[in-house]
């Protein structure tokens, strides 16, 4: 089993280039199966994450090879539209096929995609969006099929501003007949990128990143060249690694719009950030003062930096609370980081944080790929040695990172 081996080594000092937005990458490698024909897409993280969503790609037909961060599409006129189980079982993204390929050929089966460390994340407001445009939705031998000869514009009310839900719909309804609203959507950089994506297409996506997107079906799409926006979580998570560190590092090829709640949240606990056109310097600071945090939709603080800012104030002076209000299981990292010596208390969906003067380094493992990733920055500032095994799922996300966290000057072993 892969692991982590991190020993503390000073204030992580450099630059770091980030690398493209995974969960944007794993909404717009779907949808590109909507254009035939050839397409490259540039600043695609090689990823566990991408990589599996390219395999499954290749096995329903699709051409691709990659150089660097860009990938070389040929996308087939028809598509398989059955998706592998072995395949789809291995990332969440896997149902965002559902709308992309029910859009494209009136069908789609995707295995039902299972819970994880987080929480259950079913799909009933990606099903119930299919439905209110005249899909048939049916369970077989553990897949979810959608079927529909033709797909209508419909009014979709999400009971939940889901990403997943909201990039689903997206895609169905491109090829509606007529106009589709969905209201209450959710409003992540990510959907903005994808709306981006489709309209290079020819679709007619209006309005992401409000919560009513306007879609009006069109006819053919034609495959085009996209570059996917640069990943705010990886850029968050070097913004941690700095202040934990009390380290100054540059981030390049970050857009620092998308971290406002996280900007905003760092220089409350006393973490210096100043942005010169893209180019973002972080300064961390001796003493980091306690904060308080709420998990929530976008633009509210991401729930995906929810675990690097836990592993940050455990060691700020006073007590922090973190409230997380979109996955009903992400404070798992707490029991993790107590190995370490933090304290903290759960109360339900809330972490209460004592900061401790230190951290000692154990042997710890990675719950889910944001939580691996703060047990590495705890790592980083822990005395002794910290190993964080399980190290796969954080691969899932994160290009790199041992390498990137390196050439800042860490100490960092990834052992597989
Ligand atoms: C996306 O997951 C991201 N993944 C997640 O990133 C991210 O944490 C999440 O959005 C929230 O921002 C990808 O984009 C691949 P949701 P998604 O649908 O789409 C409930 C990471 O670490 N819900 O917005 O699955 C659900 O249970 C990953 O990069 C329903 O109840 O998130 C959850 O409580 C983790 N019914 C909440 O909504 C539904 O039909 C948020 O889920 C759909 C969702």
């Amino acid at each position: 089993m892969s692991k982590f081996i991190v020993r503390p080594n000073g204030p992580l000092k450099g630059k770091v280039n980030i690398s493209g937005a995974k969960n944007a990458a794993l909404a717009i490698l779907p949808a590109a199966l909507m254009a035939p024909g050839r397409a490259t897409l540039e600043n695609v993280p090689d990823i566990e994450d991408t990589q599996v969503m390219v395999e499954i790609l290749k096995s329903l037909g699709v051409d691709i090879n990659r150089t660097g961060d860009t990938l070389h599409l040929d996308i087939p006129d028809k598509p398989e539209t059955t998706v592998p189980y072995p395949l789809a079982k291995t990332i969440r993204a896997s149902n965002l096929l559902l709308g992309a390929l029910l859009a494209r050929c009136g069908r789609a089966a995707v295995p039902m995609p299972g819970g994880c460390d987080i929480g259950a994340r079913p799909i009933d407001l990606h099903l119930k969006g299919f439905q209110a445009m005249g899909a048939e939705v049916t369970l077989s031998q553990g897949a979810v099929v959608v079927e529909a000869k033709q797909l209508y514009g419909a009014k979709v009310y999400l009971d939940f501003p889901s990403v997943g839900a909201t990039e689903n719909i997206m895609m169905a309804a491109c090829f509606a007949e007529g106009k589709t609203t969905i209201e209450n959507a959710a409003k992540e950089p990510e959907i903005v990128d994808l709306a981006n994506f489709l309209n290079a297409l020819g679709a007619k996506v209006r309005g992401a990143g409000t919560d009513i997107i306007r879609i009006t079906g069109m006819g053919p799409l034609k495959p085009v060249n996209y570059s996917v926006i640069p990943d705010r979580i990886e850029a968050g998570t070097f913004m941690v690694a700095a202040a934990i560190t009390c380290g100054e590092i540059q981030l390049t090829n970050v857009i620092s719009t998308h971290l406002q709640p996280l900007i905003a949240k760092l220089k409350e606990v006393g973490v210096n950030i100043t942005d010169n056109n893209g180019l973002l310097t972080v300064r961390g600071s001796k003493y980091l003062m306690p904060a308080d945090i709420k998990t929530l939709p976008y633009p509210g603080f991401p729930t995906d930096l929810q675990s690097p800012m836990m592993a940050l104030l455990t060691m700020a002076e006073g007590t922090s609370i973190i409230v997380e209000n979109i996955f009903e299981n992400r404070l798992g990292l707490a029991s993790e980081l107590k190995r370490l010596g933090a304290s903290i208390k759960i109360e339900g969906h809330t972490a209460i944080i004592q900061g401790v003067s230190h951290l000692t380094g154990a042997k710890v493992r990675a719950l889910d790929l944001r939580a691996g990733a703060a047990l590495v920055l705890s790592g980083l500032v822990a005395s002794g040695e910290t190993e964080v095994c399980h190290a796969k799922v954080i691969e899932r996300g994160y290009q790199r990172l041992d390498e990137k966290l390196r050439s800042l000057g860490a100490d960092v072993e990834l052992v597989k």
